[in-house]
């Protein structure tokens, strides 16, 4: 069974499709580490939910980046986890995690890469109009969202409901990150 480790700053319906579906072995792996920028953040109750072991920081309480990561690493060999799945992890991953776990980090985006990068992927995509969103799943580097595309899933849509697509838009997400999980362990 593979150890993985996913990272989160937000709700994390993400994380909750990936530990449901590990604990369904639907994929043969084990959350071994929630790792979450946000203490308050609703992710944090869901690893309890799942007594998924999580490492929950405020990155103000350490010098720098470098300073957290450093931790972030530690636990992550001890745990022993093969692959990071960042599931809304908004921060840029730095020189001490890619040099650990580079190759081994995958990021999921909600918008078709390159286009629309950053933090509001889905709202970007609908203000400027398009009819065809998506998914995409991609290696991390130390470039915003630039990483090797590994998997897209596009879909269109007409209508006028922001909520209504981003309902639409996790749905895949949460289908297309199990897939490709499975795919790169096997
Ligand atoms: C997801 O839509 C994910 O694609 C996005 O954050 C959301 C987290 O939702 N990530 C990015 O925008 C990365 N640039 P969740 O907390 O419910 O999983």
């Amino acid at each position: 069974m593979h150890k993985i480790a996913v990272f989160a700053s937000g709700s994390g319906s993400n994380f909750e499709a990936i530990v449901t579906a590990c604990e369904k072995h639907q994929i043969d792996a084990e959350v071994v580490l929630m790792v979450c920028d946000k203490p308050q953040a609703k992710v944090v109750e869901r690893a309890a939910n799942h007594h998924v072991p999580a490492f929950a920081f405020s990155p103000k309480d350490y010098p720098s980046k470098a300073d957290f990561e450093r931790e972030i690493v530690t636990r992550l060999q001890e745990a022993g986890v093969e692959l990071i799945c960042l599931a809304g992890y908004m921060r840029i991953v730095g020189d001490t995690l890619l040099e650990a776990y580079g190759g081994r980090i995958i990021n999921i985006h909600p918008a078709l890469l390159p286009s629309f990068p950053g933090a509001h992927g889905i709202r970007d995509a609908f203000e400027y109009g398009v009819k065809v969103f998506g998914v995409t799943i991609h290696q991390v580097d130390a470039t915003l969202d630039g990483g090797k595309i590994i998997a897209q899933r596009g879909f269109e849509y007409y209508g006028r409901d922001i909520d209504e697509l981003e309902q639409k838009i996790h749905a895949v997400e949460h289908i297309l990150y199990v897939e490709t999980i499975n795919k790169l362990l096997k």
